[in-house]
């Protein structure tokens, strides 16, 4: 019997989704019972076709991929970023998968899987929030088998990324992120601010693309490519930070704040607005806020340590 948190995820595989999933199945802290797949990064069937590369790429043990929703509750979607490549995830060539998804839809598989569960279980959301947000509207009671909800998304106090204004991951779906974080379940918030924080340098990615282990490969590979992109000497693990907050919480600072998601059109939309002031009684707040515990910055050396370590490669890191 093992002590790995039993965990599910949810990604939009991605280059840092793929970071995220290479420490999450090779750290002993956890235990993968699921990866579910939203449009985000790429379209859905590129998602859920670089997740099953990845895992085939590592020997993964089979653990069931499903499929979600294809675009957001409301919006078509956006476009893809360029920045994770033409295929999602780097570019890197990895051979075509062989294993399959589960043939059952997301939100199915998370209702199934929860709804069997034991005790409540941990959610890593580490993409648009719309196969979340559609559990919760469909099964509502389904919140009785969620532990704590881990996901990336938004912005602290760092500017966004996708807008002047908001995170990808909100901002891609602003209202399934106000149906989870308004939801009530207990959230770890893991924005941008502490995102960008930790990261390898484009010399160390060189190391990772020479390690022994084919995770430590790919994420050299991954890393890279990132750095190529940007015309920059390091790049960000991004999605693997949330994942580190699991498996290590006391490499992260966060604290309890009331967030509202903006979900009006224009210049602001899938804003998290944070209340941070200091001073706020007899002060109002408008509209829809709840409390959720947010990261706001992280040991960003323990955690490049961390994720070095899960991929067998601690040599390949300068410090
Ligand atoms: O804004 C960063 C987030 O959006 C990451 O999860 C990245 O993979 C994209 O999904
Ligand atoms: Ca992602």
């Amino acid at each position: 019997m093992t002590n790995a948190l039993p965990v599910l995820l949810d990604v939009d595989t991605g280059g840092d989704d793929a970071l995220a999933l290479l420490l999450a199945t090779a750290s002993p802290a956890l235990d993968v019972r699921g990866i579910t797949c939203v449009a985000g990064n790429c379209a859905l069937e590129q998602v859920v076709s670089n997740t099953l590369t990845l895992l085939d790429a590592i020997g993964a043990p089979p653990v069931p991929v499903a499929a979600g929703m294809d675009r957001p509750i409301l919006e078509p979607g956006l476009p893809a970023p360029p920045l994770h490549g033409r295929d999602g995830m780097g570019d890197l060539g990895l051979p075509a998968p062989r294993r399959s998804e589960a043939g059952v839809h997301a939100v199915e598989f998370l209702r199934r899987t929860l709804a069997d569960s034991a005790g409540p279980m941990t959610l890593i959301c580490l993409a648009p929030l719309t196969n979340i947000a559609m559990l919760l509207r469909l099964y509502p009671r389904i919140e009785d088998k969620i532990e704590r909800l881990y996901v990336m998304g938004g912005t602290f106090a760092a500017p966004g990324n996708t807008t002047p204004a908001a995170e990808f991951n909100v901002r891609y779906d602003p209202e399934a992120a106000a149906i989870v974080l308004h939801s009530g379940l207990p959230v770890t918030l893991y924005p941008l601010d502490p995102f960008v924080q930790v990261r390898f340098t484009v010399e160390e990615a060189r190391k990772l693309t020479q390690a022994k282990g084919a995770g430590a490969r790919i994420a050299g590979g991954i890393a890279l490519h990132y750095c190529r992109f940007f015309g920059m000497e390091f790049s960000l693990i991004g999605d693997a930070g949330t994942v580190a907050t699991v498996i290590d919480p006391a490499g992260a600072a966060s604290e309890r704040r009331p967030v509202h998601v903006a979900l009006s059109s224009g210049a602001t939309r899938g804003a998290t607005v944070f209340d941070r002031r200091i001073l706020t009684d007899g002060f109002a707040r408008e509209g829809e806020w709840t409390d959720v515990d947010v990261v706001s910055k992280v040991d960003a050396t323990r955690y490049r340590k961390l994720m070095a370590a899960a991929l067998g490669a601690t040599e390949a890191l300068d410090d």
